[in-house]
């Protein structure tokens, strides 16, 4: 174990949806699991060059266990598909610390929460953080089809029945989510949270904008994207060192440095998760990641080093 990782056992795993299993974590003897902020992720450690991150989406003020739900995705990179096949109850796995890139608001008033998919994962958390502070929360959770939702008997009992609504796309339409009937009225103190599949997502936002909700209010985690990689060539600079490395078209920066011996921490490599942020000291990134907002993005001051690029010809990184 290193000190940025914890030995767990799954203590139980269950298979509640088609393609979701959900994974219940407990401490190894004579440890306790560290407290996490409702939002935050694990890595899940997987093999040597394999780690995943995923949702923590049990109840932040139940220590007890950590639990993740976890689909099987269509086009797993080896994350997914190693969790559904390998990883069983009694198994031992190490774990990153908790980590929060999609923190809720300590200021709202009223709170929506809306996933699409697994992306109900992290605002489930949410939602439980909301009720045992006495928030005003909603909760909307969208899936393609009954069987294809999780959590279905949690989200139906009490507490938190009362603040859920489910929608089905194979449902009656009347239930299905309707930005325009079910996002509340833009107000200063209101924020609104989505997570699921980047079209989801994007319809989403698009309709929260178009209905007057502040970009600052309205918060988002993409689970995975599309990294657009074309463009020109650009160097980079490192402050600490000098050295300057070539990044030709259709390499990442991540990959330039590690051709040039300088390893970078990532995880998604799709510009989600953050793991290979960095700062910028001189030029302009080109930002192609789902991770910062726009407001982080104009500010022009960190890069995602997996995906994004550079407006200008050199980019000097804090490295
Ligand atoms: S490795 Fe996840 S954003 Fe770059």
């Amino acid at each position: 174990m290193t000190p940025e990782t914890i030995d767990v056992i799954v203590a139980r795993r269950t298979q509640p949806a088609d393609g979701i299993i959900v994974l219940d974590l407990v401490a190894d003897a004579d440890t306790t699991l560290p407290p996490f902020e409702a939002g935050a992720h694990v890595d899940l450690h997987l093999g040597p060059d394999l780690v995943r991150q995923y949702s923590l989406c049990g109840d932040p003020f139940d220590r007890s266990h950590y639990r993740l739900g976890i689909l099987l995705a269509t086009k797993s990179r080896g994350g997914s598909a190693t969790v559904h096949r390998a990883i069983h109850a009694g198994d031992r796995l190490q774990i990153g610390l908790p980590r929060n890139h999609f923190p809720l608001a300590t200021d709202a008033q009223q709170t929506v929460l809306i996933g699409g998919g697994i992306g109900i994962t992290p605002l489930l958390a949410m939602a439980y953080h909301c009720m045992r502070g006495g928030k005003l929360f909603a909760l909307h959770y969208c899936a393609r089809a009954h069987a294809k939702a999780a959590f279905l008997d949690e989200l139906a009992a009490e507490p938190l029945r009362s603040k859920t609504q489910l929608h089905f796309d194979d449902g009656d339409p009347a239930q299905r989510f309707d930005p325009r009937r079910d996002l509340p009225e833009p107000s200063p103190d209101t924020h609104l949270y989505v997570c699921g599949p980047a079209a989801f997502m994007d319809w989403v936002v698009k309709e929260a904008r178009n209905r007057g909700h502040a970009d600052l209010h309205i918060h988002r985690e993409y689970f995975e994207a599309e990294v657009d990689k074309s463009g020109d060539g650009f160097k980079v600079r490192l402050a600490n060192s000098g050295r300057i490395i070539a990044v030709p078209a259709g390499i990442s920066i991540v990959k330039a440095l590690s051709l040039a011996g300088i390893q970078v921490d990532v995880s998604c490599e799709q510009g989600v998760c953050g793991t290979c942020m960095c700062g910028v000291i001189e030029g302009v990134p080109d930002h192609r990641d789902s991770y910062f907002t726009e407001h982080e993005k104009a500010a022009n001051d960190q890069i995602l080093l997996c995906c994004s690029r550079s407006r200008t010809a050199l980019l000097v990184l804090d490295l």
